[in-house]
């Protein structure tokens, strides 16, 4: 589908009340609406954005396409909550179109400073050429909740050395000085994350380029995230162009990290150790990290991928954000775990268990669309074992451990609808564990599972007819033991 650029940069109020009205009443008849998940009310999510605990709430915007399932002009549309776990739309957060914006707000952090949250955005700019100029902007928000954008960039020029890809500005604060982190690209094309510094949020300095021993490594960054855990230095990013390498770098673009000593800010020097990809799904990317009051670091991603085309388009939206989760530091991994807020989403608890021998088995009870399931299995001699759902006569998901590989292997190839198969029906990691356990939060059209209490996660959109509800536990070539627990979100 080739799109007009007056397709593409059409504002929400070039729409007519007939045409929103439409819109609203396909998504209303999609099968795939997710419960309890942020998704857009239409049109297309991505990125999480400006993600920060402030006034005694969690604020969460996600960029915005309205009008369509592309990436058009891109809103900030704004949610909070008090707990992580139930989420309130509030409408659009910042509205692009003036001169520091004019073709899209683009993806941005928050912080907050004076008792206001500062939110720091790439404002997406198309010249009569249509030549790309990036801005990096500010837009602030006050205790009513309103949001005022500042008409002046604070970052205005792209610095001698770099593309016009330079975006997706992650602000901190350390040692009384306020930094930041901008997604950049190399005249040379190749990829990598730059640093700011400022005192006051307005007026910015440009101190050089992180240096990492990552100078090859794709040909664009993108969303660059740094924090430290643990007095250890953790910079997250989102590298395009890389190649599949075993199963690894599976999808279109990767998001992963380094973990390394601290961030030299005066040298900009991030000794590390390898890149590692965040999560081993099929649809992740763009994560974001904020700092809550009690000093857990919490991410956010995109449940979705760039250039991909999904099931929900011809209902007219596409996407929806992760599920929150808490990171921690183990030997240099991240491990990432659901926040214990979700707990709260758990009713009418339903448990089984059984040993099986070189069978599958359902149990009553224990099936749905919409749940938090945690299976255990151990004891195992069995060459595979795992779990089928959304599974019924015909579709299913299949999670499996395979001993002899020593591998977790999720299956989406009879998932329901499917989507773009270019990049496979399959995603595989290793781990070489006794015991295995399997925490799935299972959504209409998601799924995110956390193995061995965060040590690996796969996080993908899944498309199956609302009748495909079953759960199927199996061993094959041999037993093992499964204990389950069921909860109904
Ligand atoms: C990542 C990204 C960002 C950009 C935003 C635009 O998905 O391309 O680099 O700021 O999306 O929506």
């Amino acid at each position: 589908m080739t799109l007009s650029r007056e397709q593409k940069y059409r504002k929400l109020d070039q729409a007519t009340p007939e045409e929103l009205e439409q819109l609203r009443e396909q998504v209303a008849h999609c099968p795939w609406r997710q419960s309890f998940h942020i998704q857009p009310p239409y049109g297309l999510l991505n990125d999480p954005n400006g993600f920060a605990f402030y006034d005694g709430e969690y604020h969460l915007f996600y960029q915005w396409f309205p009008l369509g399932t592309f990436h058009g002009m891109k809103y900030w549309y704004h949610t909070k909550s008090k707990d992580l776990a139930r989420w309130e739309n509030i409408g659009i957060g910042i509205e692009p179109g003036d001169p520091q914006d004019s073709h899209g707000a683009y993806s941005g952090s928050g912080i907050v400073k004076d008792g206001e949250l500062y939110l720091m955005y790439t404002g997406n700019t198309r010249n009569e050429a249509w030549v790309r100029l990036p801005y990096q902007n500010l837009a602030v928000m006050s205790r009513d909740g309103s949001i005022a954008k500042r008409s002046k960039p604070v970052i205005t020029a792209v610095p001698d050395g770099y593309t016009e890809h330079f975006r997706d500005p992650k602000v901190w604060r350390a040692d009384g000085k306020y930094y930041c982190v901008i997604g950049a690209q190399r005249t040379n094309g190749t990829g990598c994350a730059v640093l700011y510094q400022s005192q006051d949020l307005l007026t910015w300095s440009f101190l050089g380029e992180i240096s990492t021993q990552l100078n090859d490594f794709g040909y664009m960054w993108e969303c660059p995230d740094y924090f430290e855990l643990d007095q250890q230095g953790v910079l997250l990013f989102c590298p395009q162009g890389l190649s599949p390498k075993g199963d690894s770098f599976q999808n279109v673009y990767q998001s992963g990290y380094v973990v390394g000593k601290p961030l030299d800010v005066r040298t900009g020097r991030l000794d590390h150790e390898p890149f590692r990809e965040l999560d081993r799904g099929f649809d992740f990317y763009a994560p974001q990290t904020t700092a809550a009051p009690d000093g857990r670091r919490i991410l956010v991603a995109w449940m979705g991928l760039p250039d991909i085309g999904y099931p929900t388009d011809r209902h007219g939206w596409a996407h929806c954000l992760t599920l929150p989760r808490e990171l921690k530091l183990r030997d240099g991994k991240i491990i990432q775990r659901p926040v214990k807020e979700l707990e709260k989403l758990r009713k009418d608890e339903v448990t089984a268990q059984a040993v099986l021998r070189s069978e599958t088995k359902s149990f009553t009870g224990l099936q749905g669309t919409n749940y938090e399931l945690v299976c255990e299995f151990s004891e195992a001699d069995a060459e595979r074992f795992g779990i089928e759902f959304r599974a019924g006569s015909t579709e299913r998901t299949a999670l499996t451990y395979d001993r002899n590989a020593k591998k977790i292997i999720l299956d989406r190839s009879l998932s329901g609808q499917t989507i773009e198969s270019e990049y496979g029906s399959e995603r595989r990691c290793s781990l070489d564990a006794e015991t295995i356990k399997f925490q799935l939060f299972v959504d209409a059209s998601s799924v995110e599972i956390f193995v061995n209490d965060g040590e690996e996660v796969f996080t993908s959109r899944i498309f199956p007819s609302e009748d495909s509800t079953q759960i199927r536990f199996f061993a094959h070539g041999g037993s093992a033991a499964c204990r389950a627990s069921l909860w109904r979100i």
